[in-house]
């Protein structure tokens, strides 16, 4: 069954604690944190700090989106925060194998995220050193944006890859992801689907949750 990973971007901030356990009640299977610096992406949003204040509040695995420069400089802090994955973007990192075992190294789980406009040959080098492709379905630096159907495609072309070299890889799915656009991720292979606005913006959590995995 696919996993969902609510994006605590579109939760509300003044009670961050209580907006994560409501949807760890609803179903969810990790949470996703949302970094943003400012330079990489458009918008600013949460350091380690937060990383570090939020890992007491649920059991499940933090699932840690670096949209900034030169992500090598940052992953100490938020391994130590308590990451359960990190990921970062092909299209920050100039050495990406370095910042793949730099991860590694910290005993977090290692992921590479690709713009929708990025090839999926990119991550054909680092494929077998990896836990999760992630692929972006809205440019990233906001929630609530509209899914970019052009990328589906790509979902069955790593999917593909996953089954020649790497058939534990995860293929999480990112951006505009609600139960119509879910749908057809699931239908390509996805087997992570992040969902901000279509769950934070909902009252019954639980029922969007649900939704979204096609229950
Ligand atoms: C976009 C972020 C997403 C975003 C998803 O830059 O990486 O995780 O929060 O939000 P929705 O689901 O509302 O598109
Ligand atoms: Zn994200």
């Amino acid at each position: 069954m696919v996993k969902i990973a609510p994006s605590i971007l579109s939760a509300d901030f003044a009670k961050l604690g209580e907006e994560i356990l409501d949807v760890e009640r609803g179903g969810a299977d990790l949470i996703h944190v949302d970094v943003m610096d400012g330079h990489f992406v458009p918008n600013i949003t949460i350091g380690s700090l937060i990383v570090d204040a939020i890992r007491p509040v649920t059991k499940l695995p933090l699932d840690v989106h670096l949209m900034i420069e030169q992500p090598d400089r940052y992953i100490e802090s938020f391994a130590k925060a308590g990451a359960d994955y990190i990921t970062v973007h092909v299209e920050a990192c100039t050495h990406l194998h370095r910042t793949v075992q730099l991860i590694k190294s910290f005993g977090v789980k290692a992921g590479v995220v690709l713009n929708p406009a990025t090839p999926a040959s990119l991550i054909q080098p680092i494929i077998e050193d990896i836990d999760m492709v992630l692929l972006m379905t809205v440019n990233p630096g906001f929630g609530g944006q509209k899914f970019i159907k052009s990328v589906l495609p790509k979902i069955a072309e790593v999917k593909a890859m996953a089954g020649k070299y790497n058939q534990n890889l995860e293929i999480e799915i990112d951006g505009g992801v609600n139960e119509e656009t879910a749908k057809l991720c699931i239908e390509q292979g996805a087997t992570i689907l992040v969902a901000g606005s279509a769950i934070y913006d909902q009252e019954d959590r639980h029922a969007a949750i649900q939704k979204i995995r096609g229950k």
